[in-house]
């Protein structure tokens, strides 16, 4: 593993500066997440009841959008859209039809919608949408778009003259069904699956066109087992906010995970989206309380993980309760688990992460979870 000029970078408040990064958008966060779902109004239910979700707003036929129906759900900075076809034809429906249900827009809140769709489209980004203006009774929202890997998106949203509940054309969402929050704090990484042999083409895309610098790199001789193997890198912009590992297959004995992703949402696209919470074991026991299904952990990881890790402030015998790993770094340390699927296809999943002072991915518990993995796998016959 290389962790490129990680000694020139600093901190800087609760943002990590990266200083190999160029910050010519640049990005403030990540504004919301769009999933094209066969049922929305029924995963809006499943997001709130299983995850802690609150309703935020809505968009469909009763406010004068006729070809979808759109809820916004939120949790702190956390936003989802789940957006479905009204009708029988269209892309929404291609979408579906091909991926199942899925990630369609990572949208990213930046000060200049109309710079940002520049800068990037200067530097070689095929153009999605052009820099729209879209307003309401709370003002104006300006939008722009660009393509990345399959067909995900990064819509850049400059929403600095908008004061309404989420984006012109959306109202609030009341709902007398408000089950409460469970901790989820932020998007801390958003992970992609590119096919085979597309990695550097994609992490070059991340450094030229958005200005990202590669802070992580693990290869198929750091991530392998007996089966299956994969390579990743990990691309963030210059503040450290929007982090993106991006993931190709790597040959193994057998099919890998990412492989299994790409065969099941036809291309390549967001194979999981990690949530930070400060407790973890809080986050994770309400989660499991409201049927949330984790990977299996064996037991076995446990065993060792005192070794591997030294003194951490959590009890392992409760983190072994609940599947939780840990992985160091010469910064400190980090707690994460995974989700099985949240779809019936093999594809798309959520991590929880606490971090304690790591920045790093945690590539120790890649073996872990890659074994963990190919039990699920085996189960369903695709290993
Ligand atoms: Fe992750």
């Amino acid at each position: 593993m290389e962790t490129a000029k990680k000694r020139e970078n600093v901190k800087y408040g609760t943002d990590k500066i990266f200083q190999d990064a160029e910050d010519f958008l640049p990005l403030l966060g990540t504004d919301y997440v769009e999933l094209i779902v066969g049922n929305a109004k029924q995963s809006a239910h499943f997001y709130k009841t299983a995850f802690g979700f609150q309703s935020i707003a809505y968009a469909g036929m009763e406010t004068g959008v006729k070809d979808r129906t759109s809820y916004v759900l939120g949790q702190d900075k956390i936003r989802l859209v789940l957006t479905t076809p009204l009708q029988g034809d269209g892309w929404m429906n291609e979408h579906l039809n091909k991926h199942g249900d899925g990630v369609k827009v990572v949208a990213l809140w930046v000060e200049d919608a109309t710079k940002a769709w520049e800068e990037t489209t200067s530097r070689g980004a095929k153009s999605f949408m052009e820099p729209t203006k879209e307003e309401d009774k709370d003002g104006h929202v300006i939008k722009s778009g660009i393509h990345t890997y399959g067909e995900t998106v990064h819509i850049f949203i400059e929403r600095k003259n908008y004061n309404g509940t989420f984006l012109p054309g959306f109202r609030k969402w009341e709902s007398h069904y408000n089950p409460s929050e469970v901790g989820l704090k932020f998007i801390d990484h958003m992970v992609g699956n590119v096919d085979w042999g597309e990695m550097n083409t994609w992490v070059d895309f991340y450094a030229k066109v958005m200005g990202f610098a590669q802070i992580v790199t693990f290869d198929d001789k750091d991530i392998s087992t007996e089966y299956t193997a994969l390579m990743s890198k990990v691309m963030s912009n210059g503040n450290g906010r929007i982090k993106f590992p991006i993931n190709e297959p790597a040959e193994g004995r057998k099919k890998s995970q990412i492989e299994e992703y790409i065969d099941y949402y036809k291309g390549p696209g967001v194979q999981h989206i990690a949530v930070a919470t400060e407790d973890i074991v809080a986050t994770v026991t309400q989660m499991r309380d409201r049927g949330v299904e984790f990977l299996y952990v064996p037991d076995t990881y446990y065993e060792t993980l005192k070794d591997r890790v030294g003194e951490i402030d959590e009890d392992i015998e409760v983190l072994k309760e609940h599947g939780i790993l840990v992985d160091r770094d010469d910064e400190g340390y980090l707690l994460q688990l995974f989700t099985k699927p949240v779809v019936d296809r093999p594809t798309m999943f959520f991590e929880i992460i606490q971090r304690k002072g790591a920045w790093s991915f945690g590539k120790g518990n890649f073996q872990a979870l890659f074994e963990a993995i190919e039990r699920e796998q085996e189960n369903r016959g695709t290993l």
